[in-house]
């Protein structure tokens, strides 16, 4: 195999570890766990096939830090240790070809849908512009410093299970990210207000894990370029951010955008620049680079290998994340490095009904089908249309006992 592409070559971490190439498998939720959120075989056989396809790095879908708050139906949550040998197997099976696993650490805060929790938590009661979610109650100061210590408790389970580190999720409108945004974040306290307090939320949360887990273990962060939300969290607040948990010393940050109230990190910013570069927040990216050590990572848009070199040989981004293509084609990695000129296929997933596949819950839907089919050993199928793939998500809820808890606070 020939390792010409810039994409075969490695990458040492901040943290002592090395990264045997530039791909990332970007977090996305298998929609594969128990109805209580446990761990199956069927991660194993799901990361064995994506460290197959050669990625250097596999981030997990996002794990939830506390059981009784979850994002979607069927994500994973780690409190204890009770799937301990589980979660090794799964790892074992991520870091079978020398990459590393990374597990991406969630909690939704308000976007917690209402079939799975009746009473969501917020940074302060700001209710999102949906029926889909209850609106949230304010945390005390006493539930926040406990959210914290959820996430360095789950980290800590993950290390032991043989994960090399974690990722925290401050992007996509959750927890994380409500509290960094001046339209979610509306308190007068220690954990809101100025941007500094804002951010002490995630910062705290950086530290703790250090503390516990020292200085040996992968801790990276994904977050939003900005909320492109009038008032919400903007470019320069999130170059700040980048740059104080750059002094602290994160291993990586991963550059996405958006939220379910205004999905771009799967839709991109439709500007002619952003098309043309494939690449969804790569100009953030470059300027991101001036002002921080870490290494950076890019998710959203990437779609052929040309695109992907050009943007780790401009020198702006460190790793190239893809999510929807290491769906559709494990072994794209694999092929990159042998070969030239190769492109993903993912295309949008449409039904021809614009109010249909505007919705957000067809194409997560067609992707999580697939992620499925992979992880009970078969091939993806990409030539079944959006619908099926939300009756079969659907009837895949129903096929696992899901028992849908709803939570009071
Ligand atoms: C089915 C599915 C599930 C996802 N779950 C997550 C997740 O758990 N955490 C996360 O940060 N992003 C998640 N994403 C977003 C992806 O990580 C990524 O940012 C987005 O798909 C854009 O990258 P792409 O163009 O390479 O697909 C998910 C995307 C899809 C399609």
């Amino acid at each position: 195999m020939s390792n010409s592409s810039s994409l075969a070559q490695p990458i040492k971490l901040r943290s002592g570890s090395t990264l045997i190439n530039r791909v990332c498998k970007s977090a996305m939720n298998e929609t594969i766990a128990t109805g209580e959120g446990r761990v199956v075989r069927e991660f194993e056989v799901l990361y064995r096939a994506w460290a197959e396809g050669g990625s250097g790095l596999l981030v997990t879908g996002n794990v939830m830090v506390d059981k009784r708050h979850a994002n979607e139906p069927l994500a994973v949550a780690v409190e204890d240790k009770r799937d301990l040998l589980l979660l090794r197997l799964w790892a074992n099976a991520a870091k079978s070809q020398g990459g590393q696993i990374w597990a991406q650490l969630n909690h939704p805060g308000k976007q917690s849908p209402k079939f799975l929790n009746e009473q969501p938590l917020a940074p302060s009661a700001v209710p999102l512009a949906s029926d889909m979610f209850i609106p949230p109650r304010e945390l005390t100061e006493c539930e926040i410093l406990d959210i914290i210590e959820r996430f360095a408790t789950t980290a800590s389970i993950l290390q032991e299970a043989g994960f090399d580190g974690v990722q925290l999720h401050g992007a996509h409108g959750y927890l994380i990210s409500q509290f960094l945004s001046p339209n979610h974040n509306k308190r007068e306290d220690q954990w809101g207000g100025s941007l500094e307090s804002r951010m002490r939320f995630v910062v705290t949360i950086y530290k703790t894990i250090r503390e516990k887990l020292g200085n040996e273990f992968g801790v990276g962060i994904k977050l939003n370029s900005s909320d492109f939300q009038k008032g919400g969290f903007t470019q320069e607040e999130s170059m700040e951010v980048c740059k104080a948990l750059d002094e602290l010393g994160i291993d990586l940050i991963e550059i996405s955008g958006g939220s379910w109230e205004n999905p771009v990190n799967r839709r991109g910013d439709q500007k002619e620049s952003t098309k043309k570069r494939e690449a969804y927040f790569l100009e953030f990216a470059e300027q991101l680079k001036q002002n921080v050590e870490a290494p950076i990572m890019v998710t959203g848009g990437f779609r052929s290998q040309k695109a992907m070199e050009e943007a780790i040989d401009s020198g702006a981004v460190d790793i190239i994340g893809l999510a929807r293509p290491l769906v559709v084609d494990p072994e794209l990695p694999n092929k990159m490095f042998s070969s030239k000129g190769n492109s993903s296929s993912v295309k949008p997933i449409s039904t021809g009904i614009k109010k249909i596949d505007d919705m957000a819950i067809m194409e997560i839907s067609w992707y999580s089908d697939q992620i499925r089919r992979i992880s009970e050993g078969k091939r993806p199928k990409t030539k079944v249309r959006g619908i099926f793939s939300v009756i079969n998500v659907l009837y895949n809820f129903w096929k696992r006992g899901q028992t849908v808890k709803r939570v009071r606070a």
